[in-house]
This record gives C-alpha cells, sequence and structure tokens, in this order.
C-alpha cells in the first residue's frame, strides 16, 4: 500500500508511521527524519535543512521534491510517506512523479488534533538522537530516561521543539499543510482520523482507515 501521513506537528505522525510501516512491511521515508538525520551527520543537506528548521520554516521546494524522489527510487510498490508533501506545490510534484512510477496512491490519512493539544504535547516530547523514536515525558516515556528502548540511543529535546518555533510551525501547517486536506479530498482518497485519546486508540483508528482503503483499493 502507498499512504501519506498528514497532521499538524505533534499529531502523532511519526508515532504511528513506524508502527504502520512495520505492519504493511512497506518503506518508511519521513522528511523530518531525514533532515534530522542528515543535520547530525553534518552533511551538506543537513547544512541546508537546519536553518529553516530550526525556524520552523519549511525546507524549499526543490531540496524536499529531489530528495523525496531519490528515495522512492529505493522504496518498492509500499510506502507510508510522514511529513511529505507539505504544501500544493510538493503534492503535484509527487502526484506527477507517481504517475510516471504507475504507482498512485491508496490513502492520505490527516491525524487531527487541535492546536492547544499540539503545545501540550511537544513541550512533553523527547526523541531518540539515533532512530528517532519518540517519547513523551508523561504518556510514553523511555523505561530509562534518557535512554532508547528501541536502540540505547540518547533520548533528547529537538531543538525545533522550542516553543517560539512550535507556534511558527502552527502557523505554516494552517497557512501551507491545511489546504492539502481539501486537495485529497477532491481525489477521493482522503481519510480523517482522530488523533486525541491513548496512541493504542489512534492506532486502531489508523488500521481501521487502512483496512477500509486496502478493501476498496482498485475499485471503480
Ligand atoms: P517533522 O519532523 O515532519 O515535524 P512535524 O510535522 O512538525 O511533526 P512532528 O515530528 O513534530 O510531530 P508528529 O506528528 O510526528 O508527532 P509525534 O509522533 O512525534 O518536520 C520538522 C521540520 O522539518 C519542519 O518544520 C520543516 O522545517 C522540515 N520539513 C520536514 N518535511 C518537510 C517538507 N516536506 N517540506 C519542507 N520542510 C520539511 O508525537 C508528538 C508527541 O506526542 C510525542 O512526544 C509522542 O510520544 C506524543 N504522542 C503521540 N501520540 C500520542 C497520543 N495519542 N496521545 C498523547 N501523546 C501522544
Amino acid at each position: 500500500m502507498r499512504v501519506v501521513l498528514l497532521g499538524p506537528p505533534g499529531a502523532g505522525k511519526g508515532t504511528q508511521a513506524g508502527r504502520l510501516a512495520d505492519r504493511l512491511g512497506a518503506a518508511l521515508i519521513s522528511t523530518g527524519d531525514i533532515f534530522r538525520r542528515s543535520a547530525d551527520e553534518g552533511t551538506e543537506l543537513g547544512r541546508v535543512a537546519e536553518g529553516y528548521m530550526s525556524r520552523g520554516e519549511l525546507v524549499p521546494d526543490d531540496v524536499v521534491v529531489a530528495m523525496v524522489v531519490e528515495a522512492l527510487e529505493g522504496a518498492g510498490q509500499g510506502f507510508v510517506l510522514d511529513g511529505f508533501p507539505r504544501n500544493i506545490a510538493q503534492a503535484e510534484a509527487l502526484e506527477r512523479r507517481l504517475e510516471e512510477l504507475g504507482l498512485p496512491l491508496d490513502l492520505v490519512l490527516a491525524i487531527l488534533i487541535d492546536d492547544d493539544e499540539v503545545v501540550r504535547r511537544i513541550a512533553g516530547r523527547r526523541v531518540c538522537l539515533s532512530c528517532q523514536t519518540p517519547y513523551h515525558v508523561e504518556t510514553a516515556p523511555p523505561t530509562r530516561e534518557g535512554v532508547c528502548d528501541a536502540c540505547g540511543g540518547r533520548v533528547v529535546q529537538r531543538d525545533d521543539d522550542r516553543e517560539e518555533v512550535v507556534r511558527r510551525r502552527l502557523e505554516v501547517y494552517h497557512a501551507s499543510t491545511k489546504p492539502l486536506i481539501d486537495f485529497y479530498a477532491e481525489r477521493g482518497v482522503l481519510r480523517e482520523v482522530e488523533g486525541f485519546g491513548p496512541q493504542e486508540e489512534v492506532a486502531a483508528r489508523v488500521d481501521e482507515a487502512v483496512g477500509h482503503a486496502s478493501s476498496t483499493a482498485g475499485r471503480g
């Protein structure tokens, strides 16, 4: 299956994306994770992305689109895209590329929470520097403080999780990313999922939407 995860910062896209990709046996392409890993490794891509990320702005479309096109080459027929596309121009570029590959999207899943919940979640978010597994100091802490359960890496606060940057990321979401909900609704592939409640409940809603999309894929 080919799935896009949409939603505001902190909606739980990263939390659900890894689990969903494992379940579907699909490649996971997370643009934020690729940028953070590149910044950590000190690559040219990482240096370019870091400045935009630390201000809560989008990395320029040409940089992101080229990166995703390359990632799609290695992804095979099934993938979960987390954090891409982020605006109409990126969505159109993705649509063109997937048309060339003959691999249309099966499902665009919008995980939705309100702005107050975004701020509450992101204030407590911690993330593994090595494998990017997300944690939360209250709702999902690692077993040992500061140490990743999955890989033993160091668990820290993201630089762009500072309050003023989160506010800018929210503005960018409302102005640039939210219009994608209508864009994909018009194409008949959108499902909206409530992002409130325990992670397992959100996961059950995600699985239900995926099950529905896979049972209707190829019809009509
Ligand atoms: P990116 O890394 O994609 O950040 P984001 O979209 O702002 O999303 P987040 O990672 O903040 O949140 P999430 O929805 O993944 O939530 P999570 O699962 O972690 O992008 C970062 C930056 O990179 C951008 O600002 C931009 O600069 C750049 N970038 C990336 N893609 C780009 C693109 N396409 N174009 C241009 N620039 C791009 O969960 C959040 C917290 O909540 C965690 O602590 C988690 O444990 C907790 N949590 C999860 N689920 C629940 C639940 N059900 N209940 C309670 N807590 C929960």
